[in-house]
């Protein structure tokens, strides 16, 4: 499925759309270039999960726990070298933890993706036009995705395509 927004308050509405359907253990992997919009989301969805700390770009901590009606692991893997770090951070059991994982740069290892998550890769079209991509693995994946684009299609300036 393909999400297009046209501006960055879309894309917060666009995860707050997620946040409410988001269950313990459920996973996020974001990829795109940088100024993709990938930590854009992830603020969406802390306002949706009503985190009150600002949220920023995990680059330089890999993992940054927000309290919130669910708590929020956002990881970012774009400084990791290999993937025996992932271990480091206690990744795997993170993921498996009872809060929400976001993961930017979630695409960096293949070994890093859990059998069921939530993949959405942003393209840069122009300035402020992006568009996702998202793509369900596995039955809860599958799901997850389904039901966001169904409350999506109720975000008014967002073009939502199967
Ligand atoms: N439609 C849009 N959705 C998300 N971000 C947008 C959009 N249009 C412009 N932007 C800008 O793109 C940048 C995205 O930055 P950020 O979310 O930090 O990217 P990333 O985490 O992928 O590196 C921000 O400066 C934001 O204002
Ligand atoms: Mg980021």
């Amino acid at each position: 499925m393909k999400v297009r927004t046209y501006a960055e308050s879309t894309t917060h509405e666009l995860g707050r759309a997620l946040a409410s359907l988001l269950a313990p253990a459920d996973v996020l992997l974001l990829s795109g270039d940088l100024g993709a919009g990938k930590t854009a989301l992830v603020k969406g969805i802390a306002e949706g999960l009503g985190v009150r700390e600002p949220i920023t770009s995990p680059t330089f901590n890999i993992l940054l726990v927000h309290p919130g009606t669910l708590p929020l692991y956002h990881m970012d893997l774009y400084r990791l070298e290999n993937p025996e770090e992932l271990e480091d951070i206690d990744y795997f059991g993170t993921l498996e933890a009872d809060g929400v994982s976001c993961v930017e740069w979630g695409d960096r290892f293949s070994q890093a993706a859990p059998e069921e998550h939530l993949a959405v890769a942003i393209s840069i079209l122009g300035d402020n036009d992006r568009e996702l991509l998202i793509e369900g693995a596995g039955a809860r994946g599958q799901e997850l995705a389904a039901q966001w684009m169904s409350a999506a299609s109720l975000v008014s300036g967002l073009e939502v395509r199967p």
